[in-house]
């Protein structure tokens, strides 16, 4: 189905956000229509990408359609019937979320956002503990009152959506980095968060009124020596005007102390910003007319709106083709409460399961499964915690195994390439995530003219053979490494295989090709201090997770296992800033005779080894442990 709004031939931004199914699609324009109804957010989010965009209107459409059950006096309903309604859509969504479906539009698109980008339920359930109390009708007395509502409704709203650019930004979402790597933008969230809810309770006052409703705590009337009376009379006074003012000038306070670090992705902080600005110029126009609040909604004025907007689209059109984001949806595993229900049927229903390619999943494309070793060897099943996410493998000995059997050493690469394609299946098989392999260093350069000519085109043949076999597979191929001094033929093999598995999750293959490991820290350090140098980023700010940002694959998770096949026992510059924890393997196994039956006996040794990373860990009752 196409978009309604959507000129034949172009794509739209549902397609270009991955979403194909026609009942998602239905969702995400609900979404997009109640996200239409607000001037800043709606404006703000056309300055983001396509997957974020959705992802934000789908998470403004569920927090409009729930309040707009719990929304006094909407339609005449008394409190009892809109708390009911309100538990009914809540315990909808507890079910939808354990199966991964729904059948109400909003709620659909909404999980799939969370789904698609691990959005941990716990501020949706915040959200809805603020909402029991509004549809019970209370009116806030205090401003605690109202600081302890906004903390849990407006900053669990904020907190979908900051989460959302952070982890589009490839920032870690984890508490403890997140305040490492921004305390200020940590501190001055709340802040920021109290100052939009009362630029809205002011911008909302006439419909509200018309509901005889007051937003405002009545500590806030009663200090300004403003009469409830009044209000509901739609009657101005000096009182009135002045509250209107100091309220707003608070306000405006408040969202100047959460200015966006530099240190935040551009396409953050440009959308970021324009919606600072747009907040500052609706209490603007807020104080330059009070009086008018009491009978209508404050437009912006459309000269002021277009100065701010204009420039805005125009830096973030520029920053989405220079800073593309590090991560995409889906590389991460969703938070469920509860482990989902698995899925009999991978068509027609629009199921979502973690791990599932979402975008894949949605076009129903016909998968393929790893083909089975011809030894009918099946893989080992082990306990989840057990498994490593992340194995990464040195490839070596190819030239020695073809010596070997007085073979010239390009036979050795072609056979190598093939063992490939067998650790991959089994990759497949055991249910790895992420498998990284070296493929060719920033050190082999110094091998003779005519054995990094044959290494080249043996490379480049198995990228292009990936590029066929990858997709039906699931397996996206992502390119660790430096340009220069590699061959246009190589340059284009490497990002035609990246293209055409961007949207595929089932495992994630890393080529390490023209790769080394200082070079790649190296780089990193170079484009930190030009963000130094130009005065977008304070030293002090550097933490751990901001450095991984600027790696060759900034969301690359730590490496579990690295494997070297060949005998020697040596990382040879590989992922040094990875794999700093890794377990090691060494296996004297020459690449070309390894098969998927070696990476599994890696796997179970890997199970049974303590990782403590420098703690003391108890000891796991049951489980065996090698000694040596
Ligand atoms: C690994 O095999 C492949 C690459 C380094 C590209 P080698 O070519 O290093 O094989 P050996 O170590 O000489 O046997
Ligand atoms: C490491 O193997 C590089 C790859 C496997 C691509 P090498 O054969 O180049 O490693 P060293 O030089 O023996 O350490
Ligand atoms: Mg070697």
């Amino acid at each position: 189905m196409r978009p309604t709004n959507t000129p034949r031939g172009a794509v739209s931004v549902y397609q270009r956000g991955g979403v194909f199914d026609p009942v998602l699609h239905q969702g995400y324009e609900a979404c997009q229509r109640a996200a239409r109804t607000t001037e800043i957010e709606y404006a703000v989010s056309q300055l983001l990408p396509a997957p974020l965009r959705l992802a934000a209107w789908a998470v403004y459409g569920a927090a409009r359609a729930v309040d707009d059950l719990v929304d006094v006096g909407a339609d005449g309903a008394p409190a009892a019937d809109r708390a009911a309604r309100l538990e009914e859509w809540i315990a909808a969504f507890d079910a939808d979320l354990r199966s991964g479906a729904s059948t109400d539009p909003v709620r659909q698109a909404l999980i799939h956002t969370m789904l698609t980008w691990s959005l941990p339920p716990s501020s949706m359930y915040l959200m809805f503990g603020a909402l029991r109390g509004e549809a019970a009708g209370r009116q806030l007395a205090t401003w605690q009152e109202w600081r302890d509502y906004s903390s849990l409704a407006w900053a669990s709203l904020a907190q979908q959506i900051a989460w959302l650019f952070l982890k589009a930004a490839g920032v870690s979402t984890e508490p403890e980095a997140l305040a490492t790597a921004m305390p200020e933008t940590v501190l001055a969230w709340q802040t920021m968060v109290d100052a939009l809810h009362v630029t809205d309770a002011l911008a909302d006052l006439a419909e509200d009124l018309t509901r005889g409703h007051v937003s405002l705590p009545q500590e806030a009337l009663d200090e300004a020596g403003v009469r409830r009376a009044d209000l509901l009379n739609r009657r101005s006074t000096v009182a009135f005007e002045s509250m209107v003012r100091r309220l707003a000038g608070q306000a405006h306070a408040g969202l100047g102390a959460a200015t966006i670090p530099d240190l935040v992705h551009p396409l953050i902080k440009i959308p970021l910003d324009a919606y600072a600005g747009l907040y500052r110029l609706r209490l603007e126009t807020v104080v330059g007319d009070p009086a008018a609040l009491l009978h209508r909604r404050p437009v912006l004025p459309s000269g002021a709106r277009r100065r701010l907007l204009a420039p805005a689209r125009i830096r973030a059109a520029l920053a989405w083709t220079l800073f593309p984001f590090p991560f995409h949806p889906g590389t991460t595993e969703p938070v469920l409460p509860v482990a989902p229900a698995p899925s009999t049927s991978s068509t027609g229903t629009g199921t979502v399961r973690p791990g599932d390619d979402v975008r894949t999943h949605w076009m129903k494309q016909p998968r393929a499964d790893p083909t089975p070793h011809p030894s009918g060897a099946r893989p080992p099943r082990l306990p989840d915690q057990d498994m490593p996410r992340h194995v990464a493998i040195i490839m070596d000995g190819n030239g020695r195994w073809a010596t070997a059997r007085g073979l010239p050493r390009a036979e050795g690469h072609r056979a190598g390439g093939e063992a490939l394609i067998d650790v991959l299946h089994g990759a497949l098989e055991i249910g790895l995530q992420y498998l990284t392999v070296y493929g060719f260093s920033t050190e082999n350069w110094k091998r003779p003219t005519d054995e990094l000519h044959t290494l080249m085109s043996e490379l480049v043949e198995r990228l292009r053979r990936l590029k066929d076999d990858c997709p039906p597979l699931d397996v996206r191929v992502r390119w660790a490494g430096l340009h220069s001094p590699l061959s246009p033929d190589m340059i284009d093999a490497l990002t035609a295989v990246e293209h055409t598995t961007q949207h595929c999750r089932a495992l994630t293959l890393t080529a390490c090709v023209n790769y080394g490991g200082r070079a790649e820290i190296t780089r990193a350090a170079t484009r930190l201090a030009h963000e130094v140098a130009a005065g977008r980023l304070r030293p002090a700010s550097i933490s751990e997770h901001s450095f991984a940002r600027y790696l060759h694959i900034p969301d690359l998770p730590d490496v579990d296992l690295l494997l070297r096949t060949g005998g020697d026992q040596r990382t040879s510059n590989f992922l040094p800033w990875q794999a700093a924890y890794a377990e090691l393997v060494f296996l004297d196994t020459l690449w070309p005779d390894m098969d998927r039956r070696d990476l599994w006996r890696a796997v179970e040794q890997y199970a049974v080894r303590d990782r403590r990373y420098g703690s003391v860990p108890p000891p796991r009752p049951g489980v065996s442990r090698r000694i040596g």
